[in-house]
């Protein structure tokens, strides 16, 4: 179901501060700033900044919230929330982010419907203006679509960005990036917090036609026969244990004036509902596996993204999409697949399926024409375990292919770190049967899972992405309710541009 998650309109507006008129007016406050800046905010106050300032009310503290009631009759905004911001040498994208995104979230859990943030100068105008409204749009997301009476909130219908004067076409360009890539980045959190009864394979499929199709890119879907025809045998491996059939979701982004040579491939893992196979999860928390589709919604979500931005290079995405059941014809563990590139695996574990889907869907990417790959997955828990919930791990090959994927997730404001890959822990998938086996034991989970995709990689250029501890909160944040994030969605948007094809 669409629900208009990526459709508040935002426009950029200048001129007296008492002119703006909306519901709320935010603005970030420094921990380190004297009363002077805030002067004719205060005075709109009626000195209220300065009381809260003295008192200790108001320290400027991350994410701190401070509401005051304007005072002045002719402000046409009526009521204002101050943000802690922190310093202002540690006022960088990544923090103007939060910080508006504690602004979105305020506002929409009072029902405000017009927003003004105001924009601050600090840094380069345009990151820090489309940082600031990806900030808005996430933090004021909301998934209410499954309360049959949503009394608790009203979606925002209008944001603002006040700057002191008007801005330059780059920062009104920048803005329209931001308000797309929450848009999008929003899409995928709804795709992910969707329950496993109701988000199939099947139904993924169709929303991924109904997402990413557009001018420039086409959607085309694999069913069973189809996988069969391509030899997924890992792919059809982990469906089998469930009466919902697999499907592969194949996007293709072709640009006419396409940059000849390269062809960015973008795999998401995409299960359904992971229930781990016969090598069945214990309950407690189960229910966090509908969400185990959160790269495949990325993937989709970005490929939506990327065919309205419109960069020259082409783009592949594909989707293995599955469920991990413990059905009668469920895979065993001990069980011998073969994969699609002709290699055998020994499944040890069937909960490490997410490993064996990707490792086909790498292939099938290759077999499309993919000359660059990066794939997202809520691969394992050793990854939560080694970086928690503020960094994904990345991982791949060569080094020079990892660091550019690294850099551009950075500046999209997504964190990743890297993990090493030496070969040694390979040897941990070594199998007295077949190829390889699907599991490494408990040392270095992340990375052998890594070492494991790797050999479906075809030698290509190739990063991984582990967003199992960054694809949703189980806490709510300041800045970000509980549930999906989106993680992904602005960084793989970017790598086409932002690589050096
Ligand atoms: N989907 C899980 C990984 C996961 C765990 C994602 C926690 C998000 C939060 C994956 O399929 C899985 O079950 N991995 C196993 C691998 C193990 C059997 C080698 C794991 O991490 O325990
Ligand atoms: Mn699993
Ligand atoms: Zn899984």
């Amino acid at each position: 179901m669409h629900t208009g998650a990526d459709e508040t309109p935002v426009r950029c507006v200048f001129g007296e501060l008492g002119e703006v008129q909306a519901d709320l007016m935010c603005a970030p406050v420094f921990e380190d700033e004297g009363s002077e800046e805030l002067r004719s905010l205060d005075a709109a106050l009626g000195g209220s900044i300065n009381r809260a300032r003295a008192s200790g009310e108001l320290r400027g503290k991350t994410h701190e919230l401070f509401f005051a009631d304007v005072a002045t009759p002719t402000w046409r905004t009526r009521r204002v929330l101050l943000v802690g911001a922190g310093t202002r040498a540690r006022y960088d994208t990544s923090r103007a982010r939060t910080v508006a995104g504690a602004a979105g979230l305020a506002a929409r859990d009072r029902r405000v419907r017009r927003l003004v943030f105001v924009c601050r100068a600090a840094g380069e105008r345009a990151p820090m203006a489309q940082a600031a409204v990806e900030g808005v749009l996430l933090g004021a997301f909301r998934d209410t679509r499954f309360k049959s009476e949503d009394n608790s909130s009203s979606p925002l219908i209008s944001v603002e960005l006040y700057f002191g004067e008007d801005v330059a076409s780059q920062t009104r360009a920048a803005v329209e990036r931001g308000v797309l890539l929450a848009g999008c980045s929003n899409l995928a959190r709804e795709l992910t917090n969707e329950p496993g009864n109701l988000f199939t394979p099947r139904v993924f499929a169709d929303r991924a036609r109904e997402l990413a199709s557009g001018p420039h890119t086409t959607v085309e879907v694999l069913d069973e026969q189809a996988i069969a025809a391509h030899g997924m045998g890992l792919l059809q491996g982990v469906a089998q244990g469930s009466v919902e059939p697999p499907r592969v979701i194949v996007m293709r982004y072709e640009p006419e004036d396409a940059v000849p040579g390269p062809v960015l491939g973008l795999v998401g893992k995409g299960v359904t509902f992971d229930s781990g196979g016969l090598s069945i999860k214990t309950a407690d928390g189960m229910e966090r596996m509908k969400r185990d589709m959160a790269g495949g919604g990325a993937v989709v979500c970005a490929m939506r993204a990327i065919g309205r931005l419109a960069p020259s290079v082409r783009v592949i995405g594909v989707v293995p999409a599955a469920e991990n059941m413990p059905g009668g014809r469920a895979i065993r563990p001990g069980d011998v697949l073969t994969a699609a590139n002709g290699k055998r695996v020994e499944v040890l574990n069937t909960d490490a399926e997410g490993r064996l889907i990707l490792g086909d869907a790498l292939t099938l990417a290759q077999r499309f024409g993919a000359t660059h790959l990066v794939d997202i997955a809520t691969l394992t828990g050793a990854c939560v375990v080694a970086l928690g919930h503020h960094a994904s791990g990345l991982l791949g090959a060569p080094d020079a292919w990892v660091e550019s994927v690294r850099q551009v997730a950075d500046r999209a404001g997504e964190r990743v770190w890297p993990l090493p890959m030496f070969e040694e822990y390979a040897e941990q998938l070594q199998s007295e049967t077949a190829d390889l086996t699907n599991v490494g034991g408990r040392p270095g989970g992340a990375i052998t899972a890594g070492m494991f995709l790797k050999a479906f990689s075809g030698g290509l250029p190739w990063a991984h992405l582990d967003i199992a501890g960054t694809a949703w909160y189980d806490t709510a944040q300041p800045h970000h309710t509980k549930g999906a994030t989106g993680v992904g969605v602005r960084t793989l948007a970017a790598l086409p541009f932002e690589v050096a094809w």
